[in-house]
């Protein structure tokens, strides 16, 4: 199977969240302002693709090629399980980036299918099966909030960090994985813990200070000199999120909140052995298809 594109209408663990204009290191203005569902997710296709290759190059080693791991705490799915038995299951993974976590999939007897926003990424994903002369994780690109599937075509849903924290619109993306999963299934997904938008998104002691309100739902924007959205992430508070699921038909089975592991000193952006020790970085919403 090719990868398969379809049109869309339309951190993630990378950026400041510091709620002042700022600049980054691309000299597009940081700011928080309202993003639109067009304006969101054109940002994160053109942002994905042109990072992509730094991003597997900086991270592709702590993901493995065919590792499950949830967050940079280095929770894995092989010791955590809230996905359940997977083998023989039709598993959707949301915001694959390379597909690593379909991958450990595939090898566990599951038929999985990596979907990304952004072909940049997917092709990384071919890259590795190429290398490892494996067969191919089957690919989609297309918006998670548009999901080019019939009606109760999985058995599993899952995300670690992809696509939930860049959609300005998740109510729909829990509907549309709730329309595609079949009854019973379970939809698991990390994000940033919410509590992280309080504090600036950095791993030194600069990090352990609230400077933003955690109530303050307006996206994180980086906007080039016309003003036209290059990156944006959107804050839900955990309420939002139980509630945008409930409302979209799932049960919230667990919530978890990995803590930092005493032997882990390797940093991920903001994510550090220091914050991690005291705050949560990262929330795994565990659920099942009403
Ligand atoms: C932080 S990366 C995580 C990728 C992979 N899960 C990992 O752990 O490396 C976020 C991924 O979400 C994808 N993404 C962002 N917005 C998306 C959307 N609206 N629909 C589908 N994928 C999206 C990006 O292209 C990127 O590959």
């Amino acid at each position: 199977m090719g990868i398969v594109t379809v049109a869309t209408t339309p951190q993630s663990p990378l950026h400041d969240l510091d709620s002042s204009v700022d600049e980054d290191d691309t000299g597009d203005d940081a700011v928080r302002r309202s993003a639109g569902v067009g304006e969101s997710s054109r940002a994160s296709r053109h942002w994905w693709d042109r990072n992509a290759d730094e991003y597997q190059d900086e991270h592709g080693e702590f993901l493995g090629d065919d590792r499950f791991t949830w967050c940079p705490e280095g929770l894995d799915e092989a010791d955590a399980r809230l996905l359940g038995d997977v083998s023989g299951r039709d598993v959707l993974e949301i915001g694959a980036g390379a597909a690593q976590c379909s991958r450990w999939l595939a090898a566990r007897g599951a038929r999985p299918v990596a979907l990304d926003i952004s072909y940049r990424q997917l092709q990384h994903s071919r890259r590795i099966d190429l290398g490892r002369g494996t067969a191919p994780v089957p690919v989609v690109q297309a918006d998670a909030a548009v999901l080019p599937f019939a009606d109760a075509s999985f058995d599993l849903a899952c995300s670690a960090y992809g696509a939930v924290p860049f959609s300005a619109d998740t109510e729909r993306l829990m509907r549309e994985v709730h329309r595609v999963l079949r009854p019973g299934g379970r939809w698991v997904f990390s994000v940033t813990h919410p509590i992280r938008w309080a504090f600036p998104d950095e791993p030194g002691v600069e990090g352990l200070t609230a400077t933003s309100s955690y109530f303050d739902r307006t996206p994180y924007v980086e906007q080039d000199e016309n003003g036209n959205a290059t990156y944006v992430e959107h804050h839900r508070t955990l309420g939002d999120r139980v509630r945008e699921l409930v409302a979209a038909g799932f049960r919230l089975i667990d919530l978890v909140e990995p803590e930092w592991p005493a032997d882990l000193e390797q940093e991920w952006g903001g994510w550090s052995p220091l914050r991690g020790r005291l705050i949560p970085g990262t929330a795994i919403f565990v659920t099942e298809r009403g």
